[in-house]
This record gives structure tokens, sequence and C-alpha cells, in this order.
């Protein structure tokens, strides 16, 4: 959920902790301070250290254990500044004790809830039937108990585990979960069976799986087209920084 809200400069080094015995690879990053506060998974400000910590950050390390699997990462800031580039701080309004949600200068709730705005133009015109077909798709992968698996928990201790529970996460694989539904692979019990659901579960799962994947592939095309008649407007994924809190 953080790496996202971190610059990655591609610079890594490897050390070695001789006093707990593990690996680290330390990737360079700094911490995107400037985003919309609705769009940060955590109110950081909430403490000043913690902001100012995840601020002057500039690395993220990972610590292996002896099977090579990460067991845990942390940021830090004994790396260098070199490439921080430009940076100034931000100061947030103070953070009131359990006040998560807040209405922004233009009346909007916040933090934002996105589903697909963050990853289309305002102007696309599938925009509303992709959150509509979003949450049906969504509401039936609850009632077919997928969720309760694909999360990062990963619960049935999956080798390769594909998350469903966002929208981002729902949308690039939706594909494979028509597949799998279809072939009756998923969903499975707890001992890793094919699970008999209702037939009518079923379907109702795949029709709303192919109505948001068509509402996806439309989506696309829109961008697709407009990225080519019109270059210099059509930077997916960009709209104005409304939160002014
Ligand atoms: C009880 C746990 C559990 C439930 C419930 C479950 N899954 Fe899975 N799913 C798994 C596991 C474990 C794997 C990995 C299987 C493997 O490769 O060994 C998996 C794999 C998948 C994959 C990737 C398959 C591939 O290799 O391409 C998809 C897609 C998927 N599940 C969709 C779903 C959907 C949709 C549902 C609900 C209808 C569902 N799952 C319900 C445990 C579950």
């Amino acid at each position: 959920m953080y790496l996202p809200l971190m610059d990655f400069t591609g610079k890594w080094s490897i050390a070695h902790d001789d006093r707990e015995n593990v690996d680290i690879i330390r990737v360079e990053a700094f911490f995107r301070n400037e985003l919309p506060a609705g769009e940060y998974p955590y109110p950081f400000w909430h403490s000043a250290d913690k902001w100012n910590a995840y601020e002057t950050m500039n690395q993220v390390n990972f610590y292996l254990n002896d099977k090579g699997e990460i067991f845990v990462g942390t940021r830090g800031n004994a790396g260098s500044n070199d490439a921080r580039g430009s940076y100034t701080h931000v100061a947030h309004e103070t953070f009131v004790k359990d006040h998560w949600l807040w209405t922004d200068a233009n009346g909007k709730p916040q933090p934002e809830v996105t589903l697909f705005s963050a990853r289309y133009q305002a102007g696309n015109p599938h925009l509303s039937r992709l959150d509509e077909t979003y949450r049906a798709f969504a509401s039936e992968m609850r009632e077919g108990s997928c969720t309760g698996c694909h999360t990062p928990a990963n619960p049935a201790d999956a080798t390769t585990l594909t998350l469903l529970q966002t929208p981002a996460h729902a949308a690039a694989e939706i594909d494979r979960v028509i597949d799998q539904v279809e072939k009756g692979e998923m969903p499975q019990d707890d001992i890793g069976l094919r699970k008999e659901i209702d037939p009518n579960l079923r379907a109702a799962i795949l029709k709303t799986a192919q109505a948001f994947r068509n509402e996806l592939a439309a989506a696309d095309e829109w961008e697709a087209n407009a990225r080519a008649n019109a270059p210099a407007v059509a930077t997916s994924g960009q709209r104005p920084a409304t939160d002014t809190r």
C-alpha cells in the first residue's frame, strides 16, 4: 500500500546485518509528499515526527530470511539525497484524533472513493458504467467467497497470490477470473478442492465479470483514441489536485 507513494530512482545495493545475520536489499526511494491529502492510505501527518520521517526518507530496506523471502520492509534516511530533486515541506492541517473522513474546500468527501477515476480521464464516457459493472461484479465475488482468499493476508497460502480485492486488481485479473470460473476451477474450498456452488451464482459471477470486462475494454479503447487524436491533453491517469485541505 505504501510503495506507490514513493518515487524510485532505480538505484539499489545489498548489505548484510551481522548482528541479526540477515541480508538486506536497500532501494533508493523518496516519498511523494505533495499528493492530495485524500490520496494517502493513512494520515501520516497525525504525528509531526512521522510525517517528517516520511518526507526525509531516502531508502526502502527489504530484509530477507534464509529462504530468500522478504520478512520485513522498512523505510530509512541513511541513504543519499543527491537524487532527491526539488523538495518542499508540506504542512497538512492538524489531524483531529479519529477524524478519518473530512470534506475538502470543494465540498467533496475525503478520502475520495476513486474506483476508476484515477485510472481514466474525467471525460471518459465509460466511467459511470465501469463503476456500476465493477460494483455488481464485486458483490457477486463476495457471494462466491472469492475475496475471502484473494487478499494480501493470503489465507489459502497460495504460492502465487492473485489479488482481487480492489477495482484495479480485479480489472487486471478479469480474463483469468472468467477463465477459472467458467472451467469450474474457482472457487476452491479450504483444502484446495473445486467447490460446488449454486449454478445461478456461478452464472451471475460470469455475467457480471463479462459486463465489467466489456466496459474496461470500451474505456481503454476510448483512452487510446483520445490519446491518438489529442496527444497534448490525453495524459491518462492525471487529474487536477482538488484537495486543498
Ligand atoms: C478457499 C480459497 C479460495 C477461494 C474461495 C477462491 N480462490 Fe481463487 N485461488 C485460490 C488459490 C489457492 C489459488 C492458486 C491456485 C494455484 O495455482 O495453486 C487461486 C487461484 C485463482 C486464480 C488464478 C488462476 C491462474 O493460475 O490463472 C484466479 C483468477 C482465481 N483464483 C479466481 C477466483 C475467483 C473468481 C473466486 C471466486 C469465485 C476464487 N478464486 C475463490 C484460492 C481460492
